[in-house]
């Protein structure tokens, strides 16, 4: 590092300085009013004249070395300083070179002044190829305009630092000519007119890889989970439709024959029993036809999303025992509503249902359908106990799980929060028109 005087010894240099300066000006003064004395008397006293002269020269060689000695001092002064900055460059050369990081400066042209093993490497370009060059040579063909650009700007704008690209992905060009993304800052010094450009940049393959495989692995594990529903809600509604038609019909002939039976007995033992069997079948009918609309609201494609969902809280205030309002618009307003998109409001809606009979301790429940500004709105509100904050993290729960990846795919969104009254509030948002390859449930 720089070596140069202590510190105490500058000091006492620098209080030794007016004196030798005042005791030199003295000096000289006496000097010339010597020499003055010598001129006017020196002709009756010729000692005083050599005395004199013996004096002037013994100064004028004082002076010499005086300056000589100044002189071989400030040489040797300026070698140190030489040295240290050489060694000071050096040292930040090395450090420059074993970063990690691409390393290249830039000046006013963009002509590179500075280009590091990493980068070296990074571009595949020895040093001596890359100094001088514009620095457009490793950037793609199609960003330069825009960076060189971004260059300019940064340097009007005189901030000292900053991140490059933001949030986008920025890419390099190679000598070989392959490309590659990355990560880099850019910083300045200097004035306006010798302003010195770094830009600090990584390769980022790898990270983008591996980025890229996670949002295709997340895409197809979405698609996957969103093939499932649709598979288990093509299966209910088969199981729904078999229950409602096949089940259901023998029942009904099974009610009548009965009726024809009752019809045919005299009172007595046997006619109870055929009361009994009577309202046996009805509680039969009413539970396959529970459990078929449980499985596959077959009002949902009979009737549409509307009537299904009145049923739906209709039925559930009835078994549950809690107070339940629907609000809901005209029906006609849901006529555009699609298949898989009903669906998904649906079955949000008996979820969120299940569990307040489940889980919330409520008294009241208000229930929102909605269709606006192109999607369709629920919202399911009870005055219970209210939702434990870590209520999504049970692994072994997924109803809401299901709710959300149903209503994911198809481009809306689930809010699960504490509602205003207490208890819990169930958003749920879903386009009318999901992007295309949204599921069809
Ligand atoms: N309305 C609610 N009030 C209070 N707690 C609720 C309410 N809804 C859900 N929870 C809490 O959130 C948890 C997760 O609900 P989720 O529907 O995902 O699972 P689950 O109902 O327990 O099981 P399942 O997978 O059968 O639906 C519940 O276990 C419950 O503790
Ligand atoms: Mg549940």
């Amino acid at each position: 590092m720089a070596s140069g005087a202590p510190p105490e010894a500058v000091a006492r240099e620098g209080r030794f300085k007016p004196f030798a300066v005042a005791a030199g000006i003295a000096g000289a003064a006496a000097l010339v009013v010597l020499n003055f004395a010598a001129v006017a008397v020196g002709g009756d006293r010729p000692w005083l004249l050599a005395f004199d002269l013996v004096l002037d020269l013994a100064v004028l060689g004082a002076g010499v070395g005086y300056v000589v000695r100044h002189g071989m001092r400030t040489e040797a002064r300026t070698a140190r300083m030489q040295a240290a900055l050489d060694e000071t460059q050096a040292q930040l050369a090395a450090i420059v070179d074993s970063a990690m990081d691409a390393i290249i400066t830039v000046d006013q042209e963009q002509r590179i002044v500075l280009f590091n093993r990493a980068a070296q490497m990074m571009f595949g370009c020895p040093k001596d190829d890359a100094l001088g060059a514009k620095l457009d040579r490793f950037i793609p063909a199609r960003f330069r305009e825009a960076h060189r650009a971004h260059i300019e700007r940064f340097g009007e704008v005189g901030e000292t630092r900053r991140r490059m690209g933001a949030d986008l992905v920025l890419w390099a060009l190679r000598t070989d000519g392959s490309e590659f993304p990355i990560e880099a800052s850019i910083s300045q010094v200097g004035g306006s007119d010798h302003r010195l450009f770094t830009v600090i940049l990584r390769d980022i393959t790898r990270r983008k890889q591996a980025e890229d495989a996670l949002k295709r692995q997340q895409a197809e594990l979405h698609e996957l989970s969103a093939r499932i529903l649709e598979a288990r809600e093509d299966e209910k509604t088969v199981i729904a439709r078999e229950l409602h038609d096949e089940l259901g019909q023998l029942l009904t002939a099974l009610k009548m024959d009965l009726a024809w039976l009752r019809e045919r007995i005299p009172e007595g033992e046997v006619a109870g029993r055929a009361r009994q069997m009577n309202a046996a079948l009805d509680q039969t009918v009413t539970s396959v036809r529970r459990i078929a609309a449980d499985l596959r609201p077959l009002m949902l494609d009979d009737l549409g999303l509307a009537d299904a969902a009145g049923w739906l809280v209709e039925d559930f205030g009835r078994r549950s025992g809690v107070a339940c309002r629907l609000e809901k618009p005209a029906e006609p307003r849901f006529d555009g509503v699609e298949r898989n998109v009903a669906t998904a409001v649906y079955r949000a809606l008996q979820e969120s249902l299940t569990n307040i009979g489940r889980h919330a301790e409520a008294k009241h429940a208000w229930i929102l359908l909605a269709v606006e500004d192109g999607e369709v709105r629920l919202e399911v509100e009870d005055d219970g106990r209210g939702i434990p904050a870590d209520a999504l993290a049970n692994t072994r729960s997924l109803g809401l799980k299901g709710m959300r990846e149903r209503v994911l795919y198809l481009g809306g969104t689930v809010e699960v929060t504490g509602a205003p009254r207490g208890g819990t509030r169930v958003r749920v948002r879903v386009p009318l028109r999901p992007a295309p390859g949204g599921a069809a449930a």
